[in-house]
């Protein structure tokens, strides 16, 4: 089965086609535009103005997608080797889940197409089921295998930071959320107290490998408590604190703030993986959302789920981590639900 995804659910306008088959999917074409650099200078996304620019990136994307998927400049033409639409509903921006929403809906109206709404949270796990050439460092990658249930999902993004039990396909039990800030947005938010552009989180994994990780050693909230959740501001509120103590900043102890701030994330996130790994004796742990890009993390988590004995690390290849639209489609595919484009209506705050 071959499906065209549609995101937009934050600043990227994304389309891909992946082909279903079985237990996994085949990346045909990933295609995306960012307004990043505009967001970059302002230190956040203005949701007005990323909306804007996906609605006038959103035709080329979709063109650049099936003529690179199909092979053909007869775009048109190309549709009817598209067996289905899936498109992000939420959670997101409005103004930006509309322009995707709005596109699928016309497409599937237009060309008589089922069309398949997906959580993007939802999708950023099933970005672990797509096979692509690359291997991702360290971590077994889900071309060679395929994640087994019962699985545990760590979804790490700007926006989320959630534990979930997955017994099958579409089965999600939330085990714990962030009472606060998401792990991405702790990143994001402590880069901007050290001048760092957005978003923070790659360049802080950049400049940790050159900092000394003893100099500062800052809290791990709730690592130590019965709960499955997350709280990352309160580490925030000591970086700051920290840097005011600072007389000058200068980029040795950027650096050093760098390396004990993604330790403290890192230790957190994989510390609770692995507990509840091996409490609920899953067979996979699958990693996503944008953090999952983090190299650090991602070894930290392999090296560290080896006492969950009979427990697998899937990671996604980097480019698959951030938002895309493969794995919007991949999620369609494994959850193939179909539902009438009347019914379906952008959802901000949608959860699991
Ligand atoms: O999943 P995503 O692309 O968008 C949301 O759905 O939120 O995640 C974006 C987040 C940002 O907070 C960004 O700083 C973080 O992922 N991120 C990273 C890395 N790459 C992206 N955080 C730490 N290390 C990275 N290498
Ligand atoms: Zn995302």
């Amino acid at each position: 089965m071959t499906i065209l995804g549609i995101e937009t659910s934050c600043d990227e306008t994304a389309a891909a086609v992946i082909e279903g088959k079985n237990d996994h999917v085949l990346l045909k074409a990933n295609v995306l535009a960012t307004s990043l650099s505009l967001h970059a200078k302002t230190g956040g996304i203005i949701p007005e103005q990323a909306a804007r620019e996906q609605a006038k990136y959103m035709l080329p994307i979709l063109k650049e997608t099936v003529r690179k998927a199909f092979d053909t400049s007869d775009i048109l033409a190309s549709f009817k080797y598209i067996d289905a639409i899936s498109v992000t509903y939420g959670p997101g921006l409005i103004g930006s889940l509309l322009v995707g929403v709005e596109t699928a809906k016309t497409i599937a109206f237009t060309l008589n197409k089922p069309l398949i709404p997906i959580n993007h949270m939802v999708g950023h796990i099933y970005a672990n089921f797509i096979q692509e050439n690359k291997k991702s460092n360290h971590v077994t990658s889900p071309q060679s295998e395929v994640p087994q249930f019962p699985a545990l999902a760590l979804v790490v993004s700007g926006g989320h930071t959630d534990l979930l039990l997955m017994k099958n396909h579409g089965d999600f039990r939330l085990l714990g959320g962030t009472r606060d800030d998401a792990a991405g947005e702790a990143f994001d938010k402590i880069g901007r107290m050290l001048g760092l552009s957005y978003p923070a989180g790659p360049e802080i994994e950049r400049l940790a490998k050159q900092g000394n990780p003893k100099r500062f050693y800052f809290p791990r909230p709730l690592l130590h408590e019965a709960t499955y959740e997350f709280s990352f501001s309160g580490l925030k509120t000591a970086v700051l604190r920290e840097i005011k103590e600072i007389k000058q900043l200068n980029n040795e102890l950027i650096k050093d703030i760098c390396c004990a701030t993604q330790n403290a994330i890192i230790d957190v996130l994989v510390k609770k993986t692995v507990k509840a790994a091996k409490e609920y004796s899953v067979r996979s742990i699958l990693l996503s959302g944008g953090v999952a890009a983090n190299q650090t993390l991602r070894e930290a988590l392999e090296l560290h789920a080896k006492d969950a004995l009979e427990t697998k690390v899937f990671a996604p290849p980097k480019f698959l981590c951030t938002d895309n639209a493969a794995m919007i489609a991949s999620a369609a595919f494994f959850n193939y639900s179909p539902m009438p484009w009347r019914k379906i209506t952008a959802d901000p705050e949608l959860y699991f």
